[in-house]
């Protein structure tokens, strides 16, 4: 008797009755079979499928359980009307972003992709040389605490060692849970200014931030903050500024004027001879003051896109020797009448120069302790602080968080 027949009248004596007694015959036999059947059920083990059958099932099982762990191509985002398919590695580059766990816990993935000016966020980009997570911290805490609405807050943080180094999202991300926080990796900021600036030696932390929305395509209207501040402003306030067609806004800083940083004679000279998009059709003025680079409006839409093709060709012209000046005059005279002053008060000066007036300003330069920047290999040494400010913006705890 074959194994498939056991579960089929078994009882029955003879394989010719059998086949002449299919289960769905009619009349008699099938009435006759009926109770046949339910005695050998309640008698006998259950139904013995095929081995083969049972590990093609348990294949199946497994196979559908292993699906589960494929990395996601792509996703939807919880706030999207349309629920639409967004892939995922348009910010998997060196880029993690979570949106506000909200009251369920649950970590979401956010958008990048859909960055345009409509999406309501307030972008703060920053840029890094040497890791000091502290200086975020503080960066994004007091930006968060002078805003009128925090959760409109997007840190787009530029940190070196970034694409590899996780973790010093997860530790801004512990102090700052509900935030929208983006740490991202600097080499392709980098590579493209280092192509650009060929053969000479750029100042990236400088360009970064002109650099960034090449880079990053989804920033349109950003607030670019140099890490080393303490923000007292509202960030929404600056990016609602009309730039009325400029593609930079910046305040000016009158203690330092053009001529500081270059020869008023070369430049007369050079701007009588060079026709360039970016020289200037009259005379520069020599007592123009300098912008200043620590807090910057950018809508990249209208940020020239030979900008630094121009800073190039300016550093080139200048012969500027990057070991004896600090500031290279070439970046001010590529903004030079190409940018929209701002209010004074989002100029970053020290407390010591203008202690009367820091009262109504809308950033203060950080003045804790901070890791400085030295020779490549040298590793970084540890610049006292001078004051007590960035220690509001701080827990006491936040140092064991930050590793400091
Ligand atoms: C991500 O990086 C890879 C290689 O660096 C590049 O080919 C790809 O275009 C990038 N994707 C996005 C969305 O930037
Ligand atoms: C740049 O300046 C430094 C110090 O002033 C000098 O030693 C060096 O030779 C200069 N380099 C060039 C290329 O002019
Ligand atoms: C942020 O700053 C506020 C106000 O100074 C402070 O109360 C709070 O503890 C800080 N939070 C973090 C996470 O540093």
């Amino acid at each position: 008797m074959s194994s498939s027949s056991t579960s089929y009248l078994p009882s029955r004596p003879s394989a010719a009755h059998r086949r002449t007694q299919p289960p769905k015959a009619t009349g008699v036999a099938a009435a006759a079979a009926v109770p046949v059947l339910h005695r050998d059920a309640a008698m006998d083990p259950a139904p013995n499928p095929l081995p083969l059958f049972r590990f093609v099932a348990f294949g199946v099982i497994v196979f559908l359980g292993i699906l589960q762990f494929l990395p996601a191509t792509h996703f939807r985002h919880p706030a999207d009307p349309h629920r639409n398919w967004v892939p995922m590695e348009s910010f998997m580059n060196g880029s993690y972003s979570f949106s506000p766990s909200g009251a369920s816990g649950r970590e979401n993935t956010k958008v990048v992709t859909s960055n345009r000016e409509e999406d309501g966020m307030v972008h703060v980009v920053s840029w890094m040389e040497c890791l000091d997570l502290q200086l975020l911290a503080v960066l994004a805490n007091s930006t968060l605490t002078s805003s009128r609405n925090p959760d409109l807050m997007y840190f787009h943080f530029f940190i070196p060692g970034a694409s590899e180094d996780k973790l010093s999202f997860f530790k801004l991300k512990v102090l700052f849970p509900n935030s929208h926080l983006e740490i991202h990796g600097q080499e392709n900021v980098k590579e493209l200014i280092k192509n650009a600036m060929l053969p000479l030696e750029p100042n990236f932390k400088e360009l970064a931030p002109f650099a960034i929305p090449i880079i990053l395509e989804s920033l349109t209207k950003f607030i670019y903050f140099s890490s080393d501040l303490v923000v007292k402003g509202r960030a929404e306030d600056l990016i609602s500024l009309d730039l009325q067609n400029h593609g930079i806004a910046a305040a000016e800083d009158c203690s330092k004027r053009l001529t500081d940083h270059v020869n008023p004679d070369v430049l007369d000279a050079i701007q009588r001879s060079a026709s360039r998009s970016w020289v200037s059709d009259t005379p520069y003025e020599k007592n123009a003051c300098i912008p200043d680079l620590s807090v910057l409006l950018i809508d990249a839409r209208n940020l020239r896109k030979d900008f630094l093709k121009a800073v190039s060709w300016w550093t080139t012209v200048l012969k500027w020797n990057k070991s004896a000046s600090k500031s290279n005059p070439a970046l001010f005279l590529t903004l030079y009448h190409n940018y929209l002053k701002l209010s004074s008060s989002w100029l970053s000066v020290r407390n010591e120069a203008l202690p009367e007036s820091t009262s109504n300003k809308m950033v203060i330069p950080y003045d804790g302790p901070k890791k400085l920047c030295s020779a490549p290999g040298a590793g970084s040494t540890l610049q006292l602080g001078r004051g007590d400010l960035w220690k509001r913006y701080l827990p006491p705890m936040s140092s064991q968080i930050l590793g400091q």
